[in-house]
């Protein structure tokens, strides 16, 4: 019998075929039941995700994923390692094994579906590829079929999805048999059998965001965002879906650096050798506490004089970037009103936006310009291309964006921001901006799915509680529980280095040393020192040394310790640089960290300065206990450091 009757005349409707990861210990079985597309996935011959379905369902057409047959298998291995311009580590491994699978449909219409599988040594990733078939170019998404059938006693670490504040929750902890209502993504998973999982998505573009929860069959299945009219996504042909993404690690500090989001984007395609991380003060916290306004009136924060000051004060303290909110027209009363009027070209008349400019070049200060569209794209759209020119022309390469409400308004229609028409707009934003070479750092953003690779001006985004929920609304295991959560999906601007935490208007929280620590625990290629210049200058500035010398860009990212939502401890070493960076948080229980440093050359003298909580320091009551220590260090010392409840430290270790 040839090949051909092989495939086609005993029809592979019953078909199975298994992928393995480099190493061997991780397999992806894909399979055709009776032409049913399914998956499953097993580790070390344990099992991961029972056999799960796939499909999807189409508006006036029958679903993808039932009547098929395998047409022709394709089969690869990659290994390489790629250099990053910035992040977490400067060079990275891509490594998998790859399997696509070219599907017929044993109907007369004869629809193909191609489903492409890599098995990477920390888990698996697979998409859905639509070749444009013979009797249609355009397809709308009703709904994606992918199933993730994760035991249900597993525990889940989630944030809800459909809800006004968009990703801005407290991560609940929960067993999978809860997760009844929609949850956002990375969902970070612990099985009973040990394994910690992080589902998420790769490259989203062009389609709605995944969401999850349980089916009426009591698995989890992905529910991806619909439009205002129902649909999830429109899409032309030949079209591939974002990767659906599955980490799997033993452990959850295994989770942390798997690079898998980065590496199944592409390589930019376009120069961004102008791209630099920064860190950047603003005209910012001081509205939080209520010393200044966004709005003009007496106490408006973002006039030419308070701009200038807080200019030299940047030079001062060693910051490159200074942020500016609340100069343009549109901010007036309650701005959140305001979306559908802002003007994103016209300074209040309190603030000469060229002339501050001119005056941040002088100083070699970057200015980073704001952009808050209160989530009116319709209006924001219309301007932006000025608006970004107007930046450019004024020398300004970074833009803080801004999406705040409920929901964005699009061709006059509400719509979730996590949907494709959001999903779209953000990327036309970025694609602009790489225009006129300006970086961005999206508030309210969409989700991170490592697309940073291919548009290294995505500088960083929030997409999470972060600081600005202090002052009652933020726990001590938040900062415990992103690691292991939201960060995988990137970098996050947490507004760190906050050093007024017994504010009364906006008390933190945390303890002052914590506020060092979130710099090397979290992430950013843009990060902030997002107080007052003078708690730096005047009120701490012994503390204030780490922020100077603390970097954005690193070198290599070494995870030490680890118990989502408890405690986590990171080591980072700067960029071309001998120099490491080690932090530390905790939640409301104090901790003692026994902290190996074998992560340091050997035979070699460091010198570790030490920014820890006094013994009696405490985020309700004693915030400021602080002790700042210098100790000579080598690759076999152990340093025994105590976490205040609610508290953190962050420690410099250079060559001496
Ligand atoms: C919410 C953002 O997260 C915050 O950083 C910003 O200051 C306000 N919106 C105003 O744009």
């Amino acid at each position: 019998m040839g090949l051909f009757s092989l495939l086609f005349g005993r029809k592979k409707i019953n078909y199975e075929h298994r992928v393995l990861s480099p190493d061997g210990r991780i397999a992806c079985i894909f399979a055709l039941r009776q032409g049913h597309l399914t998956y499953a996935i097993e580790k070390d011959e344990k099992v991961v995700l029972k056999e799960s379905k796939l499909g999807m369902k189409l508006m006036n057409e029958r679903s993808f994923g039932e009547n098929l047959t395998l047409v022709r298998l394709q089969e690869k291995s990659h290994d390489k390692v790629w250099e990053t311009q910035w992040g977490e580590e400067h060079w990275i491994r891509d490594n998998y094994n790859e399997a696509t699978f070219y599907l017929s449909e044993n109907t007369d219409d004869r629809r193909l579906l191609t489903m492409r599988f890599r098995v990477f040594n920390g888990g698996i990733a697979f998409r859905y590829e639509i070749p444009p078939q013979p009797k249609f170019r355009r397809l709308v998404v009703m709904d994606e079929l992918t199933e993730f059938r994760v035991d249900l006693h597993s525990s889940a670490w989630t944030i809800p999805a459909y809800q006004p504040d968009r990703y801005e929750y407290n991560y609940e902890k929960c067993s999978v048999y809860e997760i009844k209502k929609s949850v956002h993504t990375p969902l970070t998973i612990q099985t009973p059998n040990g394994f910690f999982l992080s589902i998420h998505e790769a490259a989203l573009y062009d389609y709605g965001s995944m969401t999850i929860k349980l089916n009426e069959w009591n698995a989890l299945k992905s529910d991806i965002t619909p439009l205002s009219d129902g649909a999830k996504a429109y899409i032309d042909l030949p079209f591939s879906t974002p990767w659906r993404t599955i980490f799997i690690h033993d452990s959850a500090l295994g989770l942390i650096t798997n690079r898998m989001l980065l590496n199944l984007n592409d390589p930019p395609i376009q120069d961004f050798s102008w791209v630099k991380p920064l860190k950047f003060m603003g005209i910012w916290w001081a509205m939080f506490v209520g010393e200044w306004t966004w709005a003009p009136g007496e106490r408006h924060g973002a006039t030419t004089e308070h701009a200038i000051e807080y200019i030299d004060a940047c030079k001062r303290l060693g910051i490159g970037g200074l942020l500016i909110e609340g100069w343009n027209n549109g901010w007036e009363g309650d701005w959140l009103q305001n979306g559908a009027y802002s003007n994103f070209t016209e300074p209040m008349p309190d603030f000469d936006l060229p002339r501050v400019a001119e005056y941040a070049k002088e100083n070699s200060v970057e200015l980073v310009g704001h952009h808050e569209t209160v989530g009116f794209v319709d209006n924001y759209e219309k301007q932006m291309d000025d608006a970004y020119k107007y930046y450019a022309d004024n020398n300004i390469h970074y833009i803080k964006s801004g999406y705040a409400g409920s929901m964005m308004t699009v061709y006059g229609q509400k719509e979730f921001h996590h949907s494709q028409i959001g999903v779209k707009h953000y990327q036309k934003a970025l694609e602009l901006a790489a225009k006129y070479n300006i970086m961005l750092i999206v508030h309210e953003p969409i989700k991170g799915t490592g697309t940073e690779r291919t548009w290294p001006n995505m500088l960083t985004r929030e997409g999470a509680r972060g600081q600005e929920y202090e002052g009652g609304a933020l726990d001590p295991s938040h900062a415990c529980n992103l690691p292991f959560t939201r960060l995988l999906a990137g970098g996050m601007d947490y507004t760190s280095g906050i050093f007024d935490v017994t504010n009364v208007t906006k008390r933190l929280a945390s303890t002052l040393a914590r506020q060092l620590a979130y710099y090397v625990t979290i992430f950013s290629g843009a990060q902030m020192a997002a107080d007052r210049p003078r708690f730096y200058e005047e009120v701490h500035p012994d503390a204030y040394k780490f922020i100077r010398d603390v970097p954005v860009n690193w070198e290599k990212t070494v995870p030490l310790m680890g118990d989502i939502g408890h405690y986590y401890v990171v080591a980072r070493q700067e960029r071309d640089s001998t120099n490491w960076f080690v932090g530390g948080v905790t939640d409301s229980d104090g901790r003692r960290a026994k902290i190996n440093l074998d992560f340091l050359d050997k035979d070699t003298t460091y010198v570790a300065e030490i920014y820890r909580d006094s013994l009696d320091a405490h985020y309700r009551d004693n915030q400021l206990g602080i002790i700042i220590e210098k100790k000579e260090v080598k690759n076999d010392s152990m340093l025994d450091i105590w976490l205040a409840p609610g508290g953190g430290f962050a420690i410099k270790i250079s060559k001496k």
